[in-house]
């Protein structure tokens, strides 16, 4: 079965030839395009792509009409929509613009949306995503990436096989000019509801100098410049105990490393690639500490990108659930909400079921 499949927002990451992976832990690499990615799976048939600016329409086509020849390309993603009938769409538009092409996916009889990260970057628009997709036959998946990244998966399934006790802590570090709320913590934000398994309860948080009077609206530009974005450290209070720390000021290291502590271990997980930390003495009172690390090297044949697409085509043939659906995607967009929240209140807990309650799930804007 060929799946006719179309991209809107045609930047580097929808379009980019696959490159060798540079730092799967960081994320740059992996087939990193969307296009890349989909000319590796055979049941996609890319037969469009749509781009407001010319030269991006441009070099997709130089890039990609020698794999797909029937390749279109547009300037209105509408009426890309109405003449091509895709079944598969990618929406790859600015962090703030996902809403509109979304809805017009469905409206246009999509069968599966490829959505990439944010949700949105409100509640009241992540809410009439989430209503508009139940609505529909539609299978959407947010492209929080490491969902689909070996090592991602396996931490968090040793974390659930009780190899380090039960999970506790989760301590995350990320930063460099593009730990934009919305825009790189936006992937570690997901994390934390993905390694907790929970609900989250509260948050505390402070911005980033310079935006202790950012408010609680978003007023980025897309995720285009840094200085209309913060970045931020917080603190998450999960509702089954697991407390969540996130160091990502602007100021820092561009790294991403993550700890997931629990009363027998720790696995960790950054340059250096994921390890187990046992702690092996049964009484601490009485033994000394015996630590036994070990290095943990998962191998997939399909990551990234590509596993995030197969995954979607699998839900869409089967009806079974994504690894990222859109009611997940949406706690993301309630846990930054609550970020701002707790900075706009003087830095004070602010409470994430109310804020996301504030228009409950499924309720669409009046
Ligand atoms: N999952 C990941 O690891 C990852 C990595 C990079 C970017 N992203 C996400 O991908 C998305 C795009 O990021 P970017 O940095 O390439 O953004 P960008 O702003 O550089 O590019 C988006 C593209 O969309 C086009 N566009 C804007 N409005 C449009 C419209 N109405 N119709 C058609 N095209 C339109 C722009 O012209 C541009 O070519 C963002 O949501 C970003 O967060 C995800």
């Amino acid at each position: 079965m060929k799946y006719r499949t179309a991209l809107i927002g045609l930047s580097w990451i929808a379009t980019d030839p696959a490159g060798s992976a540079s730092d799967p832990i960081v994320g740059t690499a992996l087939p990193g395009s969307h296009a890349s990615a989909m000319a590796a799976i055979p049941d996609i048939e890319l037969v469009a792509g749509c781009d407001i600016v010319a030269t991006a329409r441009e070099g997709f086509l130089e890039r990609w009409s020698g794999r797909w020849p029937e390749l279109g390309v547009y300037g209105d993603y509408r009426e890309m929509l109405a003449r091509e009938r895709p079944d598969l769409v990618s929406v790859v538009t600015p962090d703030h613009l996902h809403t509109e092409p979304v809805l017009a996916a469905i409206e246009f009889g999509a069968r599966a949306i490829f959505c990439e990260k944010p949700l949105a970057t409100s509640l009241e628009e992540a809410d009439q995503l989430v209503a508009a997709v139940s609505a529909s036959q539609v299978v959407m998946c947010v492209d929080y990436t490491r969902r689909w990244m070996p090592e991602f998966v396996e931490a968090r399934r040793i974390a659930r096989s009780g190899a380090i006790g039960r999970l506790s802590q989760i301590v995350i570090h990320t930063g460099g000019p593009r730990a934009m709320l919305y825009r790189n913590h936006t992937h570690v934000i997901d994390l934390l509801s993905y390694f907790a398994d929970a609900e989250p309860d509260w948050v505390i948080a402070e911005l980033e100098p310079g935006f202790e009077d950012y408010g609680t609206a978003y007023r980025g530009d897309g995720g285009g410049d840094p200085a209309t974005e913060p970045g931020a450290n917080y603190y998450v209070a999960f509702a089954n105990g697991v407390r969540a720390y996130v160091t990502g000021m602007k100021d820092t290291v561009p790294e991403l490393r993550v700890d997931l502590i629990g009363p027998g271990g720790r696995l960790s997980l950054d340059v250096e690639g994921l390890r187990l930390i046992t702690v092996e003495s049964e009484d601490l009172r009485t033994k000394p500490t015996v630590t036994r690390m070990e290095r943990l090297t998962p191998s997939w044949t399909v990551a990234g990108v590509q596993a995030a697409l197969c995954d979607l085509i699998a839900a869409m043939e089967t009806g079974r659930p994504t690894a990222s659906p859109p009611e997940t995607a949406r706690q993301a967009v309630a846990i930054t909400q609550a970020i701002l929240e707790s900075q706009a209140h003087g830095n004070r807990p602010a409470q994430v079921a109310r804020i996301a309650a504030q228009r409950p799930t499924g309720v669409p804007p009046a």
